[in-house]
């Protein structure tokens, strides 16, 4: 399958029961609006009637439409969150797009590439398009092939036989009230089944208020839903076997908590994501049992080199776990972004462990390098937090962190399970390969489970972090400083205040100061160093210290972050953060805390949506 180029997610939902299909929709469409939300739209069947309903903008302007204009009541329904991509956003090119006769809706997620071909085709066949959109002419197609079969399923599963391209596509028709389809190629689509009722949404978190029951939708595949029940086939027509899973996140998970936002409830929640993602992974004689992670021991004993693919914060997480991989296990450890990856060629075979690490599970770049070790055959091991998302389904392993919904973009508490992943993993490839004995995994265990209430202690003392975040609203840079498992630590400090604050920020290892970035400092530029232990690598504690001086001795302000006790520092920290003394490896687990506080706060002093940041959407799937 060649690269697409795909949306940034949409929210899309569908539903047929006995509730109100509005409410249930636009509650749904509400959890999923951090997919995408620059225009919002519903379809509702009633009365052998469609009545349809979209505005641009965020999805408060389609409830003001909502009140103005109400739809009729019904039963089945479906809606969508948009993000803009053929065709700016406008309520023209909001979905649901229907065909010229108003009997049928569609909402879609992906990239028709056929779609100039088709629309040519059905402008030449008397259709009227009235949007610039792709997804239009799914409507009109769908239209067509009903007025043949009578069966929208069918319908559907004729249409994608028809178009080239990545999507989800969700779909009703005015002439069968009772059923709702769908179908999914390379683009997420989940099933939730209740009692009487069925749900469509690209993502659990649209109708885990209803149901906890779901179904996987894999590649190709067509799904009927009915209030009795769901019938998934492939485009062929041919039944598809059906994998059902629990949804364990409960509904209040997704909502704020109390919290101002997202983002501050799930820097929050960072100390309970921790213990949950250690969870039944130790047995009781203290060995790991990663029973998700389907390659065997003898394989991993085969293996001999890891590659780690991921991207943004994902990516970071994957550099902190080269230092452990190689340290605990002597294996080389690769880390690459993901988008650059498969274009460097790399070298791969059968002994070569990649694992590919992704909060979304959706991340396109992520998808296609995972997909092209799987091609030069290499074992491939997700560490995800999505349950049933695309890139554990496309893994021959995985291990999920179990942080819960993450609806906040900027990744917090998904980053601290995804070091804890990363860790296990390394300490599960040394025990299966005898390069740490039980006692030592043990011992490591231990310092982990200790990790939760360290951080929890951060948590207590952010105050002062908060209060130094609003003097420096009105920078216009921060630059931040780490050694070792730090400098990727001073790394994510840097993309979360770019992506929450919009400031320029950069990250680097502070011993490359001296190689040109030294030239950045001047007076009064505030520079956050991350500090390693003076207890593991003496070394480089004493060599960040001289890069400390040597900053102030230029005029920085500097902000710095190092372990209770550490009293060298403290002559040359003009705000010194403390936080608790951990080995050197796990260090990260609490060194980010403050620096997630810290871009949440100064985002917040400078009246930014912390949410939803400019630009950005929580799972991309450009590639
Ligand atoms: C981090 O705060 C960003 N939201 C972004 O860098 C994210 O980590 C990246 O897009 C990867 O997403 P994933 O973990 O869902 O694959």
């Amino acid at each position: 399958m060649s690269a697409r180029r795909l949306p940034l997610m949409c929210g899309i939902v569908g539903y047929v029961g006995s509730q109100s299909a509005l409410d249930v929709v636009m509650a749904g469409l509400k959890r999923l609006e951090y997919r995408g939300y620059d225009s919002g739209g519903v379809a509702v069947l009633s009365d052998g009637g469609l009545a349809a309903a979209k505005k641009a903008g965020k999805l408060v302007n389609l409830e003001k439409e909502l009140v103005e204009r109400p739809l009729p009541a019904g039963t089945t329904g479906i809606g969508h969150t948009r993000w803009a991509t053929h065709g700016g956003p406008t309520d023209a090119n909001a979905h649901p797009h229907l065909d010229n006769a108003g009997r049928v809706a569609v909402v879609h997620n992906g990239i028709i590439e056929n779609f100039a071909v088709l629309r040519a085709e059905l402008a030449e066949r008397g259709h009227e398009l009235n949007s610039e959109t792709d997804t239009e002419v799914v409507a009109h197609l769908l239209a067509e092939e009903f007025s043949a079969t009578a069966d929208l399923a069918e319908a559907m599963r004729l249409v994608c036989r028809r178009l080239e391209g990545a999507f989800t596509l969700v779909a009703v028709h005015a002439d069968d009230p009772d059923v709702v389809v769908g179908a999914r190629r390379n683009s997420p689509l989940v099933v939730g089944v209740g009692e009487g009722e069925a749900f469509l949404a690209s993502d659990v978190a649209a109708f885990i208020a209803h149901t906890r029951s779901a179904v996987e939708l894999g590649q190709d595949q067509v799904v009927e839903l009915r209030r009795d029940g769901v019938t998934v086939t492939g485009f062929d027509g041919r039944p598809a076997e059906v994998h059902s899973y629990h949804v364990d996140w409960d509904a209040s998970a997704a909502e704020k908590g109390g919290y101002d936002y997202f983002m501050l409830k799930e820097i929050a929640e960072q100390p309970k994501a921790v213990a949950d993602t250690l969870l039944g992974r130790i047995d009781p004689s203290g060995s790991l049992t990663l029973d998700e992670v389907r390659i065997s021991p003898s394989e991993l004993r085969e293996i001999d080199k890891v590659v780690i693919v991921a991207c943004g914060t994902a990516f970071h997480a994957g550099m902190i776990a080269k230092y452990a991989i190689e340290h605990w296990t002597r294996i080389p450890c690769e880390v690459e972004l993901a988008s650059e990856f498969r274009y460097r060629d790399p070298i791969l075979d059968g002994r070569s462990l990649v694992i590919a690490i992704s909060q979304s599970g959706e991340t396109m770049d992520t998808l296609m390098a995972l997909r092209h070790a799987r091609e030069q055959g290499s074992k491939v091991l997700a560490i995800c937090n999505t349950n049933g998302s695309t890139i554990p389904r496309e893994s021959d392993a995985v291990l999920y962190t179990h942080a819960g919904p993450e609806v906040a973009v900027a990744s917090t508490k998904a980053f601290l399970t995804q070091l804890v992943a990363c860790y296990l993993v390394a300490l599960y490839l040394g025990q299966v390969r005898g390069t740490k004995w039980g006692d030592e995994i043990q011992a490591v265990i231990k310092d982990l489970s200790r990790i939760s209430e360290e951080v929890e202690r951060v948590l207590e003392t952010m105050e002062p972090v908060r209060a130094l975040a609003r003097t420096l609203a009105d920078k216009d840079t921060v630059l931040f400083l780490g050694r070792h498992v730090g400098y990727p630590v001073a790394l994510e400090g840097a993309l979360k205040l770019k992506e929450l604050a919009y400031m320029h920020a950069e990250g680097f290892a502070a011993g490359e100061l001296k190689h040109g970035p030294i030239a950045l400092i001047e007076e009064d530029v505030p520079v956050v160093v991350v500090v390693p232990s003076p207890r593991g690598r003496s070394v480089l504690h004493d060599k960040i210290v001289s890069n400390i001086q040597e900053i102030r001795a230029r005029g920085a302000r500097t902000i710095v972050i190092a372990e209770e006790g550490d009293e060298a520092v403290v002559p040359y920290a003009d705000h010194l953060i403390r936080i608790p003394a951990t080995p050197t490896l796990l260090q990260p687990l609490v060194a980010t805390v403050p620096l997630q506080v810290f871009a949440c706060e100064l985002a917040t002093a400078r009246g930014n949506e912390v949410d939803q940041p400019r630009n950005l959407a929580k799972s991309v799937t450009v590639e």
